[in-house]
């Protein structure tokens, strides 16, 4: 059967002379109308802010079902991952495409132990800011600042470069994070210890006190790095898309991670989560929870329940649901059972998901709703729930700037516009 390419025809209702347009298959997920020919052919462009039927590149990276609530890193199902692997595991896939063999993995995690340590001077960066500064502007401006002390990698076209800056950051973040959240609380920075595994070494960067070195709790390490792993990628979202717009300037790595932290930094996206456990202690008992939802309904009172809804999962995000699992065994751990908020949370999940406001525009809990709970019980206080999401999410908008810079064909992203502004005049001439 010889392989029959699939057309689009766009005719016109004022005697455009009609085009035709390729639809391109992907190996899965819908086809797409290819308009790169559409404005030479007609004058005319597309119309899609938000983008909600665009897709901006292809990708081999990461694969959403948004109907069937279904995330693939590189094939492998996010249910597996976190069962399976570790978070550096999931770092060296999502990078070069296959999990490591033993040989890789244990060369990657030497690589990235050994690059853990920043240059002395940040210190004197970080000692600019207020102490009550959030952590996140403190993140956007230290990862930013890397491009100042790491001249030798910045060549984007070198493979080598970006190997080594993806490298830097994916080993730097984890200290970078643990200064903020240090300097924010007026306590001591902890070097890193590269006797302890990734996740491991974050927790005593984060908790060590002097004179009483952080206690390794195995189940508590491994809730994060689950954390980790589930945000660690997530196909063409808004920050995602922020890293390959700056990435196509040809603008180094350190600075397209900064502008990809200050993106996801906003309410309606990372910032949710510490915007989900603020709403949850708002609301504070259950029996204030129907007087909140009705507040979520009423249009006028700009109240959304945060950590729900989605712009593509049309399902349960499969990433809150092993968020709330990984909920359940830290609070159990910890010995709270009865902790009150991840009640609350519970009950308020089950309420919306009967109510018909939320089942009507599939409004479901997304990754967000649950991780600000776990993180909490993990001893992180609120404000650095995003700057862990930033941190677990460097390794993607690597995959996905990295994934760009090596297309043969790449160009610097352009997009036009719809201008509804004034016509051609004149300044006042008398
Ligand atoms: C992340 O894109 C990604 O992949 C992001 C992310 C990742 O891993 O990178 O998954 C991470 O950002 C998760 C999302 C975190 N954000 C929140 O939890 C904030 C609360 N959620 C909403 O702001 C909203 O759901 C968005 C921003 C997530 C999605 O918004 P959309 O797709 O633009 O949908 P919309 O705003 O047009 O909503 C459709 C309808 C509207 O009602 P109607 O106009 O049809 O009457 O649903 C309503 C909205 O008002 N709605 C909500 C709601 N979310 C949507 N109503 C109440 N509470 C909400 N949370």
């Amino acid at each position: 059967m010889p392989h029959t390419r699939l057309i689009a025809t766009l005719a016109f209702s004022d005697g455009t002379p009609s085009v035709e347009l390729p639809i391109i298959k992907g190996t899965m997920g819908p086809d797409v109308i290819d308009v790169r020919k559409l404005h030479g052919q007609t004058g005319r462009f597309t119309y899609d802010p938000g983008f909600m039927s665009t897709a901006s590149c292809s990708s081999a990276i990461t694969y959403i079902d948004g109907d069937k609530g279904e995330l693939l890193y590189r094939g492998y199902p996010i249910e597996q991952l976190a069962v399976h692997a570790d978070y550096l595991e999931t770092c060296y896939l999502l990078l070069h495409g296959e999990l490591p063999t033993v040989a890789q993995k244990q060369a990657f995690v030497d690589i990235v132990t050994h690059h853990t340590m920043v240059h002395e001077q940040m210190q004197m960066f970080f000692r600019g800011f207020r102490r009550d500064a959030h952590p996140m502007a403190v993140l956007t401006g230290s990862v930013g600042a890397l491009s100042a002390f790491y001249h030798d990698s910045l060549n984007i076209h070198d493979p080598r470069h970006r190997d080594i800056s993806a490298t830097r950051m994916i080993a730097k973040l984890p200290t970078l994070v643990a200064m903020a959240h240090r300097y924010t609380q007026g306590l001591p920075f902890v070097y890193p210890r590269n006797d302890l595994s990734y996740s491991a070494n974050f927790m005593h960067m984060m908790f060590s006190e002097e004179g009483k070195p952080y206690q390794v709790n195995d189940v508590l390490v491994r809730a994060l790095d689950r954390i980790l792993i589930l945000h660690a990628d997530h196909e063409q979202n808004a920050s995602t898309s922020t890293v390959r717009l700056a990435g196509s300037s040809g603008a180094n790595p350190f600075a397209c991670i900064a502008a990809g932290i200050a993106c996801l930094w906003g309410p309606a996206h990372g910032g949710a989560n510490e915007a989900a456990l603020n709403m949850l202690e708002a609301i504070g008992t259950p029996d204030k929870i129907p007087e909140f939802i009705r507040q979520v309904k009423d249009k006028n009172s700009g109240v959304k329940l945060m950590g729900f809804g989605h712009r593509v999962y049309k399902n349960y995000d499969p990433r809150a649901k092993l968020m709330r699992e990984t909920c359940h065994e830290v609070l159990e751990e910890l010995g709270l059972h009865d902790e009150p908020v991840f009640k609350l949370a519970m009950q308020l999940e089950k309420i919306a998901l009967e109510d018909e406001y939320f089942v009507s525009r599939k409004l479901y809990p997304n990754v967000d709703f649950y991780s600000g709970i776990v993180q909490r019980a993990l001893g992180i206080p609120t404000p650095m729930f995003t700057s862990i999401f930033a941190m677990a999410r460097a390794v993607g908008w690597i995959a996905q700037w990295n994934e760009m810079i090596s297309e043969p064909d790449q160009k610097i992203g352009r997009p036009r516009q719809l201008f509804m502004g004034p016509l051609p005049r004149d300044c006042a001439t008398d």
